[in-house]
């Protein structure tokens, strides 16, 4: 019902003849910092997610709003604009880059305009806000030949907490991409807008994120987890049975921006140590291709101790991914809890991207019984998510909340959430 009041409170935009869309967030389970190394990653759609509510124009504009930034206002898109966003030819430049290396060999002017690029980039980014999601989503359909022959209204709630790690600007672009895929008849399915979104998270919004966010809000499954082979895109659904217990995220309240973190510069370390295993002998594409019998002695070939914590945290939460995916099958939750704390251990201690914050949680939640709780998403702030018993959610969110305000100084939110179907058209019924 909430839903349906603020399509009425924005009446004036949206007229009467409104549909509306939804695409879920996601939590990872486990595998974390793995699928930009070629890693297998175990996300699941939630019921919190994005929400949008589209009417046609008879013009050629797209006036977007959004609920949860009310402030900002209308915007108001124009083809033009789309149009004549700048520099194509550097984008290519800059995606097509595999190695720092292989830019530098670029001439000096290159260099210098997509220098120039970036900073453009940054700053048109921060003033388009929120819309900057559409636009590099309309641009993106745009480019692929889409003819926007008439413009939309577009009205959007999200019950994603922003920024915490549950990919709301994933769920953002993939919403995006479900409504112009459908209001413009491309026959596109939801593998292909998760292509489409990623790619405009790396070259439009510039987070060099992997393809794990998008593609599982695009095709999560109801009561499954989504095992995601990073390396060849192939993924399965696994059941998710959790028995007598739950899910429960727990938002830090740290704010961290994916594009201001250390994300890339992690990214980087794996590159490196790539590099350190192929100079000395090895011949690998990702460190997800070592396994259990040959990592350790790959290991041995990385000289640097941080960059050798780094590759041990990503080969073995790649490893951990896989047995997390055998316990559920046997429906053994207390191993996977087990797996999950291991998870976080290793993000903590090898991979250097938890925070006070997130250890406090984390501690909490396991002091007061959960049988597994990690932090998720990129870390450095942002959500923990923990399995508890599904009678014991109120009793241990009230426990946990008083460890956290006392620790650290202010209060953290707390979602228990179930499992979600992936981006689609929500019929009238299911807004009741
Ligand atoms: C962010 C990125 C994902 C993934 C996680 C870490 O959420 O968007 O692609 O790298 O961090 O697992």
């Amino acid at each position: 019902m909430k839903i349906l009041n603020i399509a009425k409170k924005h009446e004036a935009l949206l007229g009467d003849d409104f549909q509306v869309y939804f695409t879920p967030g996601r939590v990872n389970l486990i595998g974390e910092h793995v699928d930009y190394q070629g890693g297998f990653v175990l996300p699941v759609g939630i019921n919190l997610g994005t929400y949008a509510f589209v009417s046609k124009r008879d013009d050629c504009f797209f006036h977007v709003l959004s609920e949860n930034f009310l402030g900002l206002g209308t915007k108001i898109i124009t083809i033009e604009e789309l149009e004549n966003y700048e520099l194509d030819e550097l984008e290519k430049y800059e995606y097509q880059k595999t190695e720092i290396s292989e830019l530098y060999q670029l001439d000096n002017k290159i260099l210098n305009d997509l220098k120039k690029y970036k900073i453009n980039r940054k700053k048109n980014n921060e003033l388009d806000g929120w819309t900057k999601y559409v636009k590099g989503m309309l641009r993106a359909f745009l480019k692929n030949g889409v003819d926007f022959s008439h413009g939309l209204n577009i009205v959007i709630f999200g019950t994603l907490p922003h920024g915490s790690g549950l990919s709301s600007s994933a769920s953002l672009e993939v919403l995006i991409g479900t409504i112009l895929n459908d209001q413009y008849s491309c026959n596109l399915d939801p593998f292909e807008i998760a292509i489409i979104s990623k790619n405009v998270e790396n070259k439009y919004v510039g987070v060099e994120c992997g393809f794990m966010d998008q593609i599982s809000v695009a095709s999560s499954v109801i009561n499954t987890a989504m095992l995601l082979n990073t390396n060849t895109l192939d993924y399965r659904h696994i059941q998710l049975k959790l028995g007598e217990y739950s899910l429960i995220i727990a938002n830090s309240n740290k704010s961290r921006r994916l594009d201001n973190t250390k994300y890339n510069e992690r990214q980087n370390e794996c590159s490196i140590a790539v590099s350190s295993i192929n100079k000395n002998g090895g011949n690998i594409d990702y460190l997800c291709d070592l396994n259990s019998d040959n990592y350790l002695t790959y290991l041995n070939f990385i000289s640097d101790e941080v960059i050798r914590k780094r590759a041990k945290h990503v080969i073995c939460e790649n490893l951990r991914t896989l047995d997390a995916v055998e316990a559920l099958k046997v429906d053994d939750i207390i191993l996977f809890g087990e797996l999950m704390n291991d998870s976080h251990n290793s993000l903590r201690d090898l991979y250097e991207v938890s925070c006070f914050e997130l250890d406090t949680l984390v501690d909490s939640f396991r002091f007061h019984g959960a049988i597994g709780a990690r932090m998720t998403g990129a870390g450095f702030g942002g959500c923990v998510v923990s399995l508890v018993k599904t009678n014991n959610i109120l009793d241990i969110i009230s426990k946990v909340q008083q460890d956290y305000l006392k620790i650290v100084g202010y209060s953290a939110d707390f979602f228990p959430v179930k499992s979600s179907d992936g981006t689609r058209k929500l019929e009238s019924g299911d807004l009741l």
